[in-house]
């Protein structure tokens, strides 16, 4: 690797400590960046980093809550001193709380847009200087195929649809500084989440996950790592022409 290139590899995936961020951290340790953890409690990052420790890549726990501007300015100036610049950002970390909109209370549409808006506004703020420096850098937004309207989630399908226009704007503005911005939309992925969901409308997460498997094409639910490949390629040197793009990772056609 030579100096230029292992400038360019660090990398923050926010809500790492569990699902799909956790997933998305051991794929770009494997894949040779240093990785920041990052989560609301900087213990529940620990096995994860251990993971990567234990197999000879370099990992950060960074407990940080991402709606929090002061936590993010302060995570971001942590990771850049302990591992490096950080010029790839995954923005992950994501809550649901789902109602029908005549139940939805202000405070569940409230927090379902911080997370996912506001987070990723934060973090992607603090995060391009580091890579506007280095004229090099990768922002994978999670966007979601709930952004197309899913009944019972009006507050999270505003906020996976405001991803996909918060991407394509990053990725005008940021262009000429050699960043890449895309998104993921994933489709139904087997985590916590999504056990939650099964117990909120009352059927077992067998159930629940068969009925969604029968309207995929390929015929299985996804797995964590099925999102982590497609941010693999986003953030490759040579995925440098791909910008602004939605990426449906769902096992079947979306656009
Ligand atoms: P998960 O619930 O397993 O993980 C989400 C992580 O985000 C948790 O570790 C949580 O602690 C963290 N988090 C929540 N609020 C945070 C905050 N304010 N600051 C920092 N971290 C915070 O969920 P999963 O399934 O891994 O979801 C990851 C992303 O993928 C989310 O953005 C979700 O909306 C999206 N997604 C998931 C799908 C699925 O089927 N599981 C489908 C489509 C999108």
């Amino acid at each position: 690797m030579d100096i230029d290139t292992a400038n360019r590899r660090t990398a923050i995936v926010t809500g790492a400590a569990h699902g799909i961020g956790a997933a998305t951290a051991r794929r770009l340790s494997a894949d040779g960046f240093a990785v920041a953890v990052l989560d609301l409690d900087e213990y529940a990052c620990k096995s994860v980093v251990a993971e990567i420790d234990a197999g000879g890549g370099r990992a950060l726990a960074v407990g940080a809550d991402v709606t929090d501007e002061q936590a993010v300015a302060r995570a971001v100036a942590r990771v850049a001193e302990d591992l490096g610049s950080p010029t790839v950002l995954v923005n992950n970390a994501g809550i649901l709380r789902d109602n029908l909109l005549f139940k939805m209370s202000a405070a569940d549409w409230d927090s379902v847009m911080d997370v996912h808006l506001r987070g990723a506004f934060l973090m992607s703020r603090a995060a391009q200087q580091h890579m506007v420096a280095a004229g090099w850098g990768r922002i994978v937004n999670t966007s979601s195929t709930s952004a197309q309207g899913n009944r019972g989630q009006a507050n999270y399908a505003a906020a996976k649809a405001g991803i996909q226009g918060f991407t394509k704007t990053l990725a005008i503005e940021l262009g000429k500084f050699g960043i890449t911005v895309n998104a993921i939309a994933p489709g139904f992925i087997e985590t916590a989440m999504n056990v939650a969901t099964a117990k909120r409308v009352g059927m077992t997460f067998e159930d629940f996950r068969s009925a969604a498997v029968a309207k995929i094409p390929v015929g299985r639910a996804g797995q964590p790592a099925d999102v982590a490949a497609a941010t693999s390629f986003f953030v490759r040197d040579d995925a440098r022409y791909v910008s602004g793009q939605v990426l449906y990772v769902a096992g079947g056609p979306y656009d």
